[in-house]
């Protein structure tokens, strides 16, 4: 389901990890917004909390990118040429189907993750993003258990 796009740059990886960022709010905001069923409110309330902290990482990714002197990107036509997840498009999903698609997006993030940890320790040998980014991928691991243990 990933789309690849190779970064150049310490930046250029900032930016695709924030692209990536920026489509995750959205899902997480849009399956806030239309989640339906028994467990409504619990979920509800799940996605608001995940979309809250997803929006905060953006925020963190985009001025990391301007602190090393490179731009953030802030269009959505950015967004969609630089991420590695899909879109989802559609209002109506089963509930469980909305967290079986989080759960696979934040796997796939996870994996993302580790491929540009890699690229900014080693090709650019940047320590500051490398542990700026296993801290991204930790706060993953943990949304990514919390949405499996709704599914076992
Ligand atoms: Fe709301």
């Amino acid at each position: 389901m990933a789309k690849k796009s190779k970064p150049n740059s310490v930046v250029g990886a900032l930016n695709n990890v924030l692209a990536d960022y920026y489509l995750l709010t959205l899902k997480t905001h849009g399956f806030h917004w239309n989640v339906e069923g028994p467990n409504f409110a619990e979920l509800h309330g799940l996605f608001e909390k995940q979309y809250e902290q997803l929006g905060e990482i953006v925020d963190r990714v985009a001025e990391r990118a301007r602190a090393l002197g490179g731009f953030a990107a802030g269009s959505l036509e950015q967004y969609l040429r630089l991420t590695r997840l899909t879109e989802q498009t559609g209002d109506r999903y089963p509930a469980r189907s909305m967290i079986e698609a989080l759960l696979a997006d934040h796997e796939a993030l996870i994996r993302s993750l580790r491929e540009d940890i890699e690229f900014v320790s080693g090709e650019c040998g940047d320590e500051g993003t490398t542990d700026f980014l296993i801290g991204l991928m930790q706060e993953h691991e943990k949304i990514a258990w919390m949405l499996r243990a709704y599914l076992s």
